[in-house]
Order: C-alpha cells, then sequence, then structure tokens
C-alpha cells in the first residue's frame, strides 16, 4: 500500500474538542483500534450506533462516522473504534497521526441499525472488515447485560491478520456463550494466508452452508449485515432468496458520498451502482 504523506497540521486545542484519544492498539499496519474519551459527561448510545469523530487540519473540521465497538455500560473509559487506514489524505491519515492525550471532536450518537428489546430469535450477524465493529458492541453488551442471545458472527476479510475480534469472540465461544464464531478468509491462496485451515471464500458465499448447518429458518432467525456495500446488498438478496422476508434483515446502508447506490434487485440480477436514486453516506 502506497501511503501519501500528510502534512496537514493538526490544531492542538480547539474549543471544539469534547474529547480525547485516550487508547490505540495496531492489529495490522492499516487496522487499528482507537479508544476516545468524552471529556464530560459520555453521550448515551445504544448497541450498533455510531459516533462521528474528528479533528481540526489545517484550521478546518475534518471528521467522519465510525460505530462504537464497545458497550455503552463502559463509555466512562472511553468509546473503541475499529478503523481501516484508508491511503488518501482525508481523515483515516489523521487519525494515524493523533498522538494519545490528543484533543477530539465526538458528536452523535446515530442509527437505527439495533437489536430488538426481547428479541428470542437466533441472531445472524454478517460482516465483512471493520463493519464487524457493531456487533461487538451488540455481543459485549448481551453478555454485561446477562441477556445472551443465540448468536452466529460470519466474518469476512481478505487476509485472517485481518481477523479483529478473533481471540475475544473465540474465547466466548469457549466460555459456553451461546455463539458461534464463523470467520472466513477470501483470498486463500495468498502466501500471507498460508496456514489458514478454516473456511474460505466472500462471506456472502458461506451463507447457504451456515443456514443449512444451523437449521437457520426464517420464522426463527434475524439477520444483521454491516460492511463493504456491495456485500450488504449480495447477502440481503442472497438471505431474501433463501425466503428471509426483508424486515428480518436488518442492514447498515452505507456508500460514498454522491455514488448510486444500486438495488439487492439490481445486485442479484449481476447489474452494479446505478438505476435507484442515489443512497449518500450519512453525516460528513
Ligand atoms: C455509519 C457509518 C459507520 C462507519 N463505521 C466505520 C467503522 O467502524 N470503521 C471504519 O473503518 N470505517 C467506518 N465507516 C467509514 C468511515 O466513515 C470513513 O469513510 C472511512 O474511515 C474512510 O475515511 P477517509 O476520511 O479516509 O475517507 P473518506 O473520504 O470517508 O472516503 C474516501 C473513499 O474511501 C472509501 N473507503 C471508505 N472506507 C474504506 C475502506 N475501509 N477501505 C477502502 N476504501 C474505503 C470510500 O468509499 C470513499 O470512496 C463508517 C461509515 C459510516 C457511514
Ligand atoms: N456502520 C457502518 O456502516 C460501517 C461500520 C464499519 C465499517 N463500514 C464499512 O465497511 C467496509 C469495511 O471495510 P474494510 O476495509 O474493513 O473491509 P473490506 O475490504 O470491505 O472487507 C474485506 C472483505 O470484503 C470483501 N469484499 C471486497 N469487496 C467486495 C465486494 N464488492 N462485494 C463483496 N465482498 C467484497 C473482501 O473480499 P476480497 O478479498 O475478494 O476483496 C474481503 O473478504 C468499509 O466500506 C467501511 O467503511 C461500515
Amino acid at each position: 500500500m502506497v501511503m501519501p504523506e500528510d502534512t496537514r497540521v493538526i490544531d492542538a486545542s480547539s474549543e471544539l474538542y469534547n474529547a480525547e484519544l485516550v487508547r490505540r492498539v495496531d492489529e495490522t499496519d492499516d487496522l487499528a483500534y482507537f479508544w476516545v474519551r468524552a471529556r464530560g459527561e459520555p453521550a448515551s448510545f445504544e448497541p450498533g450506533q455510531y459516533l462521528t469523530i474528528g479533528v481540526l487540519a489545517d484550521g478546518r473540521l475534518v471528521q467522519r462516522p465510525y460505530s462504537v465497538a464497545s458497550s455503552p455500560r463502559t463509555s466512562r473509559d472511553g468509546y473503541e473504534f475499529y478503523v481501516r487506514l484508508v491511503p488518501i489524505l482525508r481523515f483515516t491519515t489523521l487519525l494515524w497521526r493523533l498522538p494519545i492525550g490528543h484533543g477530539m471532536r465526538v458528536t452523535g450518537p446515530k442509527g437505527r441499525f439495533l437489536l430488538e428489546s426481547d428479541d428470542g430469535r437466533t441472531h445472524l450477524f454478517i460482516s465483512t472488515g471493520t463493519g464487524i465493529a457493531p456487533f461487538i458492541s451488540m455481543t459485549r453488551t448481551l453478555l454485561m447485560d446477562g441477556t445472551p442471545r443465540r448468536t452466529i458472527v460470519a466474518h469476512g476479510v481478505s487476509y485472517a491478520r485481518e481477523l479483529g475480534y478473533r481471540r475475544e469472540l473465540e474465547r466466548l465461544q469457549q466460555d459456553g456463550y451461546p455463539l458461534t464464531y464463523v470467520p472466513t478468509v477470501s483470498r486463500p491462496s495468498d502466501p500471507a494466508n498460508a496456514g489458514w485451515t478454516g473456511r474460505t471464500g466472500r462471506v456472502e458465499s458461506i451463507l447457504d452452508d451456515l443456514c443449512d448447518e444451523h437449521g437457520l429458518e426464517p420464522d426463527r432467525t434475524v439477520v444483521y449485515i454491516c460492511g463493504n456495500p456491495e456485500m450488504i446488498l449480495k447477502a440481503e438478496a442472497h438471505m431474501q432468496g433463501r425466503g428471509f422476508p426483508e424486515p428480518h434483515v436488518k442492514k447498515e446502508l452505507y456508500w460514498p458520498k454522491g455514488k448510486a447506490m444500486p438495488s439487492a434487485v439490481d445486485v442479484a440480477a449481476g447489474r452494479s451502482a446505478g438505476g435507484r436514486a442515489a443512497q449518500v453516506a450519512a453525516e460528513r
């Protein structure tokens, strides 16, 4: 990956800063976990919602929305985010340069990608890459509240090293939480995946097997999808093709600003973006 040099000057202080970066853990060169703590009372949010975080660079606020991976029960320790570094000079190159303790702007929460209360159905969480974040918040919160739900977490990545939260999810499964963790690696022949013995293929390609293996039926299962926008549409079309009605398939729709979003029908028919009115990314 060629990383352009980001020479923008990040403003050290601003009255807009209402939070600060308190911790960072790198998973790979371009995937990291960040904890941002509110300077005052933390915002209350629901698992599955997102916050918008930003900093001032060259005097201008640069901010982007991120799903919160932590539980609202631990907000006083900071909100946790799982972020991919995108090699263009927008927000993530600024975030990667921020020292611990630096001020940040946090607004929100927003989003309607939420668990339903007292939902006894099996939860099938389908994600790619950093799209696993909202499911971590949901799972942690159900665990802390002592209200576990039968859950299957399918996570698709290109490289096994990108399986963020793998150890946590494997441990939960081993410890008897009613959770089945199903990672899948989509570039199995790449040398970086040497030694990977688990499932292979993009996440939407393993859904039939998952449904068959776990007896997932439309009337007893609720499906949540988050991650790559085209994966979301493909997975949605796939689940609808298996008889899952639209209200039982919840998705965190996300598409780059101004780009037309294909419908699930377009995707199923192999057509790409276009056709339907532009569905633009949320708050920028
Ligand atoms: C509701 C919501 C929640 C989000 N949650 C997360 C999250 O938890 N973690 C996370 O990493 N991102 C998340 N994103 C994406 C995030 O807001 C930024 O778009 C992303 O971090 C890139 O920011 P940027 O400023 O570098 O580039 P942007 O100016 O935002 O985007 C520039 C281009 O990069 C593309 N892009 C965005 N993300 C990626 C990616 N991962 N790989 C390759 N290209 C990409 C965009 O499609 C766009 O074409 C979320 C977006 C939305 C709308
Ligand atoms: N709340 C939200 O809306 C939210 C939260 C978190 C993240 N996101 C978004 O989710 C996405 C995750 O990005 P990421 O960089 O972490 O991972 P990513 O690269 O999008 O995901 C990796 C996996 O997705 C597959 N993939 C890539 N393009 C695809 C396509 N067109 N159709 C189906 N599968 C595809 C890859 O397969 P190959 O190996 O074959 O390429 C790989 O298995 C980003 O767009 C991010 O902004 C949204």
